[in-house]
């Protein structure tokens, strides 16, 4: 893909994800693999309204070259990015449904969405819950790292989801697939429900 059309890519998925009402205000930040480094959105900047030319250029070792002052979360996505080489986009929003999951008490050891859903598995996977830091503490960057080893989604404790893919439309189906299933979860807070079973989620995941 030609430098232009990535920067292309990544404002037509901003405003996609800005009229879907997945991100609002400044909230999150999207990066996309190019040659030699990654362009990444801006920091403070509505998602909805990105400016092709403006956008932050990193080189291959996540150095800022170029462009406006990239988001203060530019090294959470250079860090899921150092071992998923697979990657070539990352979204993280602040999506409504996502968050509210993510400031539930989760007991350790237990999924941090149940497998309610075929299309849950098949998108998302298994979720990882990264703990709480501040947004831009450079100690999530291990803490990413750590959990994007295993999963290419992640959700930051009351915070939000971070999602990798291997182009920009993988991640954005995963995101919706884990909104929609957070919402779904919630709507069905004290109903007994019928998760799929372990067998099932197993069959999902070999694909
Ligand atoms: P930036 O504006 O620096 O990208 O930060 C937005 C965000 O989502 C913080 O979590």
């Amino acid at each position: 893909m030609s430098d232009s059309a990535a920067r292309e890519a990544l404002c037509r998925m901003g405003e996609r994800l800005y009229t879907r009402g997945l991100v609002h205000g400044t909230a999150g930040n999207l990066s996309l693999r190019v040659e030699d480094g990654w362009l990444v959105t801006p920091t403070n900047t509505c998602l909805g309204e990105l400016d092709p030319a403006r956008l932050s250029r990193l080189d291959a070792d996540g150095r800022f070259i170029g462009g406006d002052k990239p988001s203060k979360e530019a090294f959470l996505h250079t860090s899921v990015y150092a071992v998923r080489p697979d990657a070539e986009a990352i979204i993280h929003t602040h999506s409504t449904h996502s968050v509210a999951v993510s400031c539930l008490d989760h007991p350790e050891g237990c999924p941090v969405l149940p497998p309610l859903t075929a299309y849950y598995i098949m998108r998302v996977g298994e979720l990882a819950l990264v703990p709480y830091y501040r947004p831009g503490d450079e100690r999530l960057a291990d803490a990413v790292r750590d959990a994007a080893i295993k999963h290419a989604c992640v959700l930051l404790a009351n915070h939000g989801p971070v999602i990798a893919g291997k182009g920009l439309n993988e991640a954005l189906y995963a995101l919706e697939e884990l909104e929609e299933t957070a919402k779904i979860h919630l709507l069905l807070e004290g109903r007994k429900t019928r998760p799929l079973t372990p067998e099932a989620v197993a069959e999902l995941l070999a694909g």
